[in-house]
């Protein structure tokens, strides 16, 4: 058995950690986490964190759910793999596709497995290809995004992304993805604009854009139902109502990315239930299996499956798919935790429990003088610090403002996610209200300590 120490310095010595400075990771080392129950994991020193980020975004059942390590020891007991390529098939997989498809708004009818967001994402522009070619479309390609979006790190998924962090060094993105401006009304809307106003600013440039373009070269437009590693950004009111008759006019296809929204997260089973639309493409990840094991999806519309069926006759096989699409053990999972939440009644309970978090922390840090903004729905949500509360002004990236804030609450207990100066939480669903009080008790002491810390600097003064 390696003593701690020696794991930090194997892992500094042989591991490439993503999303991680390597100089800062070699000088620092790891901290290695070694068992977790219910809201909370424990480092192997000992120490314990509630963890207001289920992980990255996913532990949606919390840890230590034997229902669904049961349901994976009974699945690799039975049957560990089998692929799906050429017709073979596999009952988790079948009847977690039922399940999904019923659970899903609007048409969403068939489903095709994948192992990570980014993998969902991917396929859905090949999707979104493959249905234009199909229909004799082949300059209908170009793919709309958004400026701050966060849609995964493969070649496809970072070029639908929209955070300049993500492209440069990787020579992306790739032709033919647009970016339109994030629907962040506090940062991006003038003095005196109205929520509704804002949303009309940001049709009338999707609007521009396709004029621009041209309908015949848009292929589809990809949105987060609520952005979330671009900072937990609530579209202004009225968004998707005014977005998404815009894309049905000019047939572009709608991918809501529910990677993060889905299973709960909002309070409802996906985002685009919440704020009612009907997407054509769906990517699901991350609460799928509550992160106990990789498994993703993208859930397909009728009008989009005939197209590709239809095709089909004389093309031969859709020739895309993974070693591990539909994996049984993976699927068993998701099946279990979809039967958890659904016993436990979770979304009614993040819902319950999430409207108790926002009304928290606003009621606690909304007038606070080093914070911006406190946004977000159910249990997604965003607390952006400013250094001028008046001007909205942000700190210098270089002060890492947001950086140090989250590692003092990790100190104190509560794992967060800095995303520049905003702070995230996305706490698994089954968080108690007395878990809110905590979280926000733990966040307060964390800024005091901040605020005293910028004081003591000259980097900061509570008067602006
Ligand atoms: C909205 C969204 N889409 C896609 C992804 C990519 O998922 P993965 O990391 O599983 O590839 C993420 C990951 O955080 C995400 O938040």
């Amino acid at each position: 058995m390696s003593t701690t120490v020696e794991l930090e310095e194997l892992d500094r010595k042989r591991l490439l950690h993503p999303f991680t400075s390597i100089s800062e990771h070699l000088d620092q080392g790891p901290l290695i986490i070694d068992s977790a129950e219910g809201i909370r994991i424990r480092d192997r020193a000992g120490n314990t964190y509630l963890d207001a980020m289920a992980g990255l975004w996913c532990v949606n059942v919390g840890y230590g759910r034997h229902e669904l390590v049961e349901a994976m020891r009974a699945q690799a007991t039975k049957l560990p793999y089998y692929h799906s390529f050429a017709s073979m098939s596999n009952q988790p997989a079948i009847e977690l596709a039922e399940l999904l498809t019923a659970m899903a708004p609007g048409t969403l009818s068939h489903v095709f497995f994948a192992n990570s967001g980014s993998e969902a994402n991917d396929t859905q522009v090949k999707i979104v290809r493959y249905y234009n070619n199909a229909l004799g479309r082949p300059a209908k390609k170009k793919i709309l995004s958004r400026q701050g979006a966060y849609h995964g790190v493969t070649l496809g998924a970072t070029s639908l992304s929209g955070l300049a962090p993500m492209h440069a060094i990787f020579d992306l993105p790739l032709e033919g993805f647009l970016h339109l401006s994030s629907p962040h009304y506090y940062r991006g809307a003038e003095q005196g604009v109205s929520e509704e106003e804002f949303a009309d600013a940001l049709a009338a440039e999707l609007e521009e854009l396709i004029d621009r373009e041209g309908a015949d070269t848009i292929a589809a437009m990809v949105m987060e139902p609520v952005m979330g590693a671009g900072g937990v950004i609530v579209p202004p009111a009225g968004y998707f109502e005014r977005i998404v008759p815009i894309l049905r006019r000019n047939d572009i296809l709608l991918i809501s990315d529910e990677v993060i929204c889905g299973f709960g997260r909002l309070g409802t089973s996906f985002g685009s239930v919440h704020f009612g639309f009907e997407p054509d493409l769906m990517s699901v990840a991350k609460g799928l299996t509550s992160g106990y094991i990789p498994m993703s999806g993208c859930l397909v519309s009728d009008a989009v499956w005939e197209v590709l069926r239809d095709d089909s006759v004389a093309r031969g096989p859709f020739s895309h798919g993974y070693t591990y699409s539909a994996h049984p053990i993976a699927a068993a999972v998701a099946v279990a935790n979809l039967e958890l939440m659904r016993r436990d009644k979770l979304f009614e309970k993040a819902a319950d429990t999430g409207a108790y978090l926002q009304a928290s922390l606003r009621g606690s840090f909304a007038e606070h003088p080093l914070v911006g903004e406190v946004r977000g729905i159910g249990l997604i949500a965003g607390v952006e610090l400013v250094a001028n509360k008046e001007t909205k002004k942000a700190f210098d990236p270089g002060q890492l403002v947001g950086r140090r804030l989250s590692d003092h609450l990790l100190r104190l207990g509560l794992v967060s996610r800095a995303m520049r100066d905003t702070l995230a939480f996305s706490p698994p669903l089954i968080l108690e209200k007395a878990d809110v009080d905590e979280i926000v008790g733990i966040f307060r002491e964390g800024l005091t300590l901040l605020s005293q810390e910028l004081e003591a600097e000259g980097i900061w003064s509570p008067a602006g």
